[in-house]
């Protein structure tokens, strides 16, 4: 089972993760959890790149090709081995937000961005999406409090590069409606949480749609 975790900045995704590992773990399940852009060294050395404030001349087609290289190597080193061995693999961010970042927000064209990633992911899709919603200014405002001291190039984006991102989610759970849920990321981070539970265990053992 193969489960990414979705959304913009500040959905509070990275928190939510943390319970939901552990209540998996509890109930028995071999979970293995990892993110993207990154989750091996090499695509560690490729998330560097792209996340460098530096790195103001970074353009945007070549951004979308290192985020599928790093996603390439990514899958081969790490995720395709642990599907294999039958883990359940948990992904914060997959090939979406590629589709949400560049093709939505930067203007690449989300069918253009889907087609270099189909290259690098040989058609690899998750079983599952959990899509975190937020209102970027809410997300926004809370990584500025709560961690401002890894705000990253893109976190430093205007608030509408933030809303096209999420708009763009958002017709992506459509498009993909077999494999997305949403959960609404503004609420108290328990319950947040306790809905991400409760979808990923009825995926884990009904199968549900
Ligand atoms: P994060 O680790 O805080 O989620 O940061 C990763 C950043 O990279 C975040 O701003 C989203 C962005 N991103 C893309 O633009 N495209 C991608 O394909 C992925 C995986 C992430």
């Amino acid at each position: 089972m193969f489960i990414t975790l979705e959304g913009p900045e500040g959905s509070g995704k990275t928190s939510v993760t943390k319970i939901l590992i552990a209540e998996l773990t509890k109930r028995g399940y071999d979970v293995l959890f990892t993110r993207e852009p990154g989750g091996t060294p090499i695509a560690e050395q490729i998330r560097d790149i792209i996340l460098d404030k530096k790195n103001t001349l970074l353009d945007t087609r070549a951004e979308a090709l290192l985020y599928a290289a790093s996603r390439r190597q990514h899958l081969k080193e790490k995720v395709w081995p642990a599907l294999k061995e039958g883990k359940i693999v948990i992904c914060d961010r997959f090939l979406d937000s590629s589709l949400a970042y560049q093709g939505g927000a930067r203007g690449l064209g989300v069918n253009e961005v889907l087609n270099i990633n189909l290259f690098a992911t040989e058609g690899s899709f998750p079983d599952l999406t959990l899509l975190f919603d937020v209102d970027p200014e809410i997300g926004l405002r809370r990584i500025r409090k709560n961690r401002a001291y890894e705000i990253n190039r893109l976190d430093l984006e205007e608030l509408t590069f933030h809303q096209k991102v999420r708009e763009t989610f958002l017709e992506l759970s459509i498009k993909y409606k077999d494999r997305y849920r949403i959960i609404d990321a503004s609420q108290e981070l328990e319950l947040v949480a306790n809905n991400a539970l409760k979808i990923v265990l009825d995926k884990l053992e009904n199968g549900c749609k």
